[in-house]
């Protein structure tokens, strides 16, 4: 579990994070006896187990056998199970797919929105791609030849910021009198941002007085009705499919200055908790020595 976590945990301290953050039995212990704050302030080589967060157990073993990919041998310790499913997107689903909890009474655990919708993004891009090609034997990535290559365990996301940085790419172009930013994202498989409900994208302009000129926001936007979310708007980036951003006449943002940041939480949370430093430059320059 990492800071980012603890931060929005303590704000919204429900069991229900830690089924899917800290899932184990051990560790679901381990957090009932602690509070946010206690959790914070602790070494994290005291509670090693719950800062693991996900653990090889929780993906490898299901009642007492360990389960793999390929074929194993038992060897006298493990006893081996393969389960044909860890390489499909649906064992990430597991996980990276899910509704907003419902909390009106008298109704399924779950409204109809989803709150983290990578599977099924991915599902549109797996489809696209197949769309796009006549050849057979092209098969779109899964999640794990993304992020697991070779059966690497990286899963590299967003929190690596090289990997964030280089799988977009921004650059202005002129078309009549009007300036467009071109933005587009690069072998991402579902959108981006995708995962956490608050990521999200700003784009921003400032003229020469370092006054914003110009603000476009990248991601979900979400509307609370007092008791259940629901999403109202989407402009997160898809595969395959550039965005055209109109940001202003070339007379008056010509010799402004734009800065693309990344975001990991909400702008309420950047207020809440400045200390997190949950934004990142991606990108920033003068929009004139674009083209
Ligand atoms: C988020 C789930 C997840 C976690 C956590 C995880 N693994 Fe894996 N592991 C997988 C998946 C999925 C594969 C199959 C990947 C592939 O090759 O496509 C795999 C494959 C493997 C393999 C190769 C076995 C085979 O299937 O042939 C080994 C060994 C392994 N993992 C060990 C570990 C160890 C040790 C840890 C903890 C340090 C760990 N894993 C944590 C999901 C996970
Ligand atoms: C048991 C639940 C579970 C399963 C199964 C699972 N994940 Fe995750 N994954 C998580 C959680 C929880 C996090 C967030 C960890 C955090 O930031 O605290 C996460 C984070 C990630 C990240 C972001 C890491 C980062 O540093 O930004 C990637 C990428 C990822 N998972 C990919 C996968 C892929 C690919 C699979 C399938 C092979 C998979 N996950 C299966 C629970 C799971
Ligand atoms: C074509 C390659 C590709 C495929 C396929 C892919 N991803 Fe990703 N994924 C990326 C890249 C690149 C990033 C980093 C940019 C970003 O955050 O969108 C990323 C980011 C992520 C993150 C981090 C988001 C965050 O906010 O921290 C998660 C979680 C994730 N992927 C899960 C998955 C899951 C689950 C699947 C399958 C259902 C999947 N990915 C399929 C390339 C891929
Ligand atoms: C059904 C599983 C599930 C539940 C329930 C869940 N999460 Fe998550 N959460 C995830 C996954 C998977 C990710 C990784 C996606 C990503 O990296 O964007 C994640 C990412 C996050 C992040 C971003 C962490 C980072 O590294 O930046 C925060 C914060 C977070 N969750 C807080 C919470 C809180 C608070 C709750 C309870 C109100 C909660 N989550 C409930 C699965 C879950």
């Amino acid at each position: 579990m990492n800071d980012i976590f603890l931060e929005g945990y303590k704000f919204e301290k429900k069991d229900f994070c830690v089924n899917c953050h800290a899932p184990l039995q051990n560790q679901v212990a381990e957090i009932g006896t602690h509070s946010v704050e206690e959790l914070e302030k602790m070494p994290k080589n005291l509670l090693p187990l719950t800062h693991e967060g996900i653990t090889c157990v929780t993906c490898h073993v299901r009642e007492n056998k360990i389960l793999t990919l390929h074929q194993k041998k038992d060897n006298g310790v493990h006893e081996f199970k393969t389960a044909k499913n860890l390489g499909s997107p649906e064992f990430c689903g597991n996980c990276h797919q899910f509704n907003f909890p419902n909390n009106s009474e008298d109704t399924p655990r779950f409204t109809h929105e989803p709150m983290q919708n990578t599977l099924q993004e991915w599902r549109y891009y797996a489809k696209n791609t197949l769309q796009k090609t006549e050849r057979k034997d092209i098969v779109p990535n899964s999640c794990q030849s993304c992020h697991m290559p070779d059966g690497k365990h990286t899963f590299r996301g967003a929190h690596d910021t090289t990997l964030l940085k280089n799988s977009l790419e921004l650059h202005f172009y002129t078309r009549n009198d009007s300036i467009f930013a071109y933005i587009a994202s690069i072998g991402v498989g579902h959108e981006y941002p995708t995962g956490d409900l608050f990521r999200h994208l700003n784009l921003t302009l400032k003229n020469a007085e370092n006054q914003v000129i110009f603000k476009y926001r990248i991601g979900r936007e979400f509307a609370f009705n007092g008791l259940n979310m629901s999403t109202v708007k989407n402009t997160s980036l898809e595969p395959n499919q550039p965005q055209h951003i109109f940001v202003g006449m070339q007379k008056d943002v010509k010799d402004a200055q734009y800065i693309l940041t990344y975001h990991y939480t909400s702008e309420r949370d950047e207020v809440r908790s400045p200390h997190l430093k949950a934004i990142f430059i991606l990108k920033q320059g003068k929009i004139a020595l674009n083209f």
